[in-house]
C-alpha cells in the first residue's frame, strides 16, 4: 500500500548540520511538522505521518532508537531497527524528510544535561521504568531544537508520554503545538507497537485480551453503578492474571494531571495499565 518503487535515501539527513541546513531551506510560511518515531513503522506511526501530512507542508519523521529512554535490562539491543523499509513507509504516508542521526551525533559519550520532568513522570510507566521519561524528554527538547517544528504529532498509546511532554512544552515555553492521535488497533484490538514484533504465535493469540480487558472495564466504570476506583482496578488485575499476563499495574487516574481518585470520574479519567507477556511488555490505555 505505501510502496514507493525506490528508496529514495537522499531525503535522509544523517547529521544535525544537514538537518539545520534543511530546516534553513524552508520558505517563511511553511508549516513544519515533526513526527518522532524509533522507527520500525507500523500502520500506527504511518497514521501520524497521514495526520502530521494535513497539518502542514513539511512533515519530518526523525527515526532514532533512543539508548536515554531504555532502562539498564530493557530492550534497546534487540528493539527492530529498519532504516531502509521505515524510510519507504514514512515517504509514502507523507513524509517530505527523515532525521535519522547517528547515536554519537544525539548522545555523545560527554553528554551530560538531560530534562527533569518531574512529578508527572514518577508515577505509572514512570514507576516502573525509572529514568525513562527523562530520557523523552532530553531527546524530543533536543529534536524541537534541531527541527524547530511548529507542530510535533504523538499517538495517546503512550497517553503518559504525551501528558509529560506538553508540561515540558508548557512549563519551559517551547514553541510548538503538540497534537495527539488516538491509538491505532489491529482489528482484533490489540494496540499497535514496534514491540509487538517480539510476540510468539501464542503470546501473539492472546495478546488482544489485554485491550478487551480495560475496555470491558471502561463501559463497566461509565455505568452508573460502579464500584469504587481501587475495585475496578483490582478487578481488571485479576483478569488479566487469569489470562496469562503478568501485570505491572493497572491504575484508573485522572487527566490530564494523572492523580489518584476515589471516586470514578464522569469524564478526565484514565485506565493505564502496562502487563507482560513472557519477554514482551506491552502498555496500553482506555480514556473517557
Ligand atoms: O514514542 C516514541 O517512539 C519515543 O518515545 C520518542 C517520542 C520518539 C522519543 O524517543
Amino acid at each position: 500500500m505505501y510502496e514507493l518503487e525506490e528508496v529514495d535515501m537522499s531525503v535522509v539527513r544523517r547529521t544535525i548540520a544537514e538537518m539545520r541546513t534543511a530546516r534553513g531551506a524552508v520558505a517563511p510560511g511553511e508549516k513544519i511538522v515533526l513526527v518522532p518515531t524509533m522507527g520500525a513503522l507500523h500502520r500506527g506511526h504511518l497514521a501520524l505521518i497521514e495526520l502530521a501530512r494535513g497539518l502542514g507542508s513539511r512533515v519530518v519523521v526523525s527515526i532514532f532508537v533512543n539508548p536515554l529512554q531504555f532502562g539498564p535490562n530493557e530492550d534497546f539491543r534487540r528493539y527492530p531497527r529498519s532504516l531502509e523499509n521505515d524510510v519507504r513507509a514514512a515517504m509514502g504516508a507523507g513524509a517530505t524528510d527523515i532525521f535519522a542521526p547517528d547515536a554519537l551525533e544525539i548522545t555523545p559519550a560527554n553528554l551530560q544535561m538531560s530534562v527533569d520532568p518531574g512529578p508527572l513522570a514518577e508515577v505509572l510507566e514512570g514507576k516502573f521504568r525509572p529514568g525513562h521519561f527523562s530520557g523523552v524528554c532530553t531527546i524530543v527538547l533536543k529534536l524541537f531544537t534541531i527541527v524547530q517544528p511548529d507542530i510535533a504529532v504523538f499517538g495517546w498509546k503512550d497517553a503518559q508520554q504525551f501528558l509529560v511532554l506538553q508540561k515540558m512544552v508548557s512549563d519551559l515555553n517551547l514553541p510548538v503545538e503538540l497534537v495527539g492521535l488516538d491509538t491505532v488497533r489491529e482489528s482484533d484490538g490489540l494496540a499497535m507497537s514496534s514491540r509487538n514484533a517480539y510476540l510468539s504465535t501464542q503470546e501473539r493469540t492472546l495478546a488482544p485480551t489485554f485491550y478487551r480487558v480495560l475496555d470491558a472495564v471502561r463501559t463497566k466504570a461509565l455505568a452508573s453503578a460502579a464500584g469504587a476506583p481501587s475495585l475496578l482496578e483490582a478487578g481488571a488485575r485479576t483478569e488479566l492474571e487469569a489470562a496469562g499476563f503478568a501485570v505491572d499495574y493497572v491504575r484508573l487516574v485522572s487527566l490530564p494531571d494523572l492523580q489518584p481518585v476515589t471516586e470514578v470520574p464522569r469524564q478526565g479519567a484514565i485506565l493505564a495499565a502496562a502487563v507482560k507477556l513472557g519477554t514482551t511488555r506491552l502498555i496500553d490505555n482506555v480514556r473517557w
